[in-house]
């Protein structure tokens, strides 16, 4: 065998390595979306409560969820999306992990940017979605403590999206029209051929 021969070797090797770690990303992420409630169930239209305190139930549940965002290969996720109707929501901001319990927007910018925006209770659609460019968000983080960020796109779009899963809003309700209606299309249960 030539060197040649085992540099193939080694290709093939490394490629069949990249495919299995790739199919095992992909089987995670959908393991990850069936524990996030979906499209169509009722949860997902409720105003979450305020979190009285921040406790070890509530850093449990954060660690959760940070799990879930990103095996599922989110961005952010509410509370609500797991079924828990609290104000808290896990987010990447710019590749780190942070949490906010309590979350309000006390600044937002007048500049406001429409970007495709998708969500993880609404698997493959993307619709476009006006937020603001800039706001500033204040809540409490896993201890308790008081913090204030000051965000810009991606993450000022990232928290905005959040926070309306606290209130029960989805993008659906954010977007225009038509491409609300595509969505809701995209959305309706396919009918099964063969059966009757
Ligand atoms: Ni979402």
């Amino acid at each position: 065998m030539s060197d040649h021969d085992h540099e193939h070797v080694h290709d093939d090797e490394e490629r069949r390595a990249e495919h299995e770690q790739e199919l095992e990303l992909q089987a995670r992420r959908m393991l990850a979306l069936a524990r996030i409630r979906q499209y169509g169930d009722p949860v997902l239209r409720m105003k979450a409560r305020v979190v009285e305190t921040v406790d070890d139930d509530v850093r449990r549940l954060v660690q959760r969820m940070t799990d879930l965002m990103h095996e599922a290969q989110g961005v952010g996720l509410a509370a609500t999306q797991v079924g828990v109707l609290r104000r808290l929501f896990v987010f990447s901001d710019e590749g780190e992990d942070r949490v906010l319990v309590n979350p309000v927007i006390t600044k937002r910018s007048e500049a406001t940017e429409v970007d495709e925006e998708g969500c993880l209770s609404l698997r493959d659609v993307l619709v476009p979605v006006e937020r603001a460019s800039a706001v500033t968000i204040e809540g409490l983080d896993a201890n308790g403590e008081p913090v204030k960020l000051e965000l810009e796109l991606p993450s000022s779009r990232i928290v905005l999206h959040e926070l309306d899963h606290l209130d029960g809003v989805l993008i659906l309700d954010r977007t225009d029209d038509q491409s609300r209606r595509e969505a809701l299309a995209r959305l309706r249960p396919q009918p099964v051929l063969g059966a009757r």
